[in-house]
């Protein structure tokens, strides 16, 4: 029986870093012989990057983003996350459910219980085994956004906003220690590559 691949995500508010860490942790899995499956959430399906276009851009009420956010998770879920898995591929995931706790509930105020419902339906025995927390200051964060290209609904909130969304995701890495590897995000890139190192070699090492 083929084994089930690992399920690896990335999270951190925007500007932490992790989108340039994702590709780095790819590239040190290939050169050890694993060809992860590397996607992203919102998107990953041709209908998740379709409604990716709309939740970045399009004003909507918390409750139609919540559920939009979702829609896309289930059809990439659905389509491409759980049959990778399934064939014994890793899969690299840049954000998933763990974002939905943290913007829409932290950042929006949404009721985790009710985002716990979505999540039970549409990923119920699909978690990922180790999440990757890129952890910021907003302050900082907001400084590397203003040099980057133009911002999209999530980048122009203020930092009151980034804050909660910082206190969601640090307190569900508290919640599940085993999963989570918190990383501080502002430390120079080569250092922090030199720490997710040690991390790759452990997870081949199991
Ligand atoms: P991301 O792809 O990380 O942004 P970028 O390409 O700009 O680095 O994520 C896009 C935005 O979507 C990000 O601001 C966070 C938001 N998001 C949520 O609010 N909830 C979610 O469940 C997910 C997956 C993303």
């Amino acid at each position: 029986m083929i084994s089930r691949g690992r399920f690896i995500t990335l999270e951190g508010i925007d500007g932490a870093g992790k989108s340039t860490q994702a590709s780095f942790i790819a590239e040190k899995l290939r050169a050890r012989g694993i060809d992860p499956l590397v996607t992203r959430e919102p998107g990953g399906t041709p209908l998740g990057e379709q409604l990716r276009e709309l939740i970045l851009h399009q004003p909507m009420s918390a409750r139609a983003e919540t559920l939009l956010l979702f829609a896309a998770r289930t059809q990439h879920v659905d389509a491409v996350i759980a049959p990778a898995l399934a064939s014994g591929r890793w899969v690299l995931c840049d954000r998933f459910t763990d974002a939905s706790f943290a913007y829409q509930g932290g950042g929006r105020g949404v009721r985790a219980t009710d985002i716990e419902t979505l999540a039970n339906w549409v990923h119920a025995d699909l978690w990922p085994d180790i999440t990757l927390l890129f952890d910021l200051a907003p302050e900082v964060a907001a400084q590397r956004l203003a040099k980057s290209r133009p911002a999209d609904r999530f980048e122009t909130e203020q930092l009151a906003f980034f804050a909660r969304v910082r206190t969601a995701y640090l307190a569900r890495a508290q919640a599940e220690p085993a999963r989570f590897v918190v990383f501080d995000g502002s430390v120079a890139p080569e250092r922090l590559q030199r720490q997710l190192e040690k991390h790759i070699e452990s997870w081949l090492s199991k």
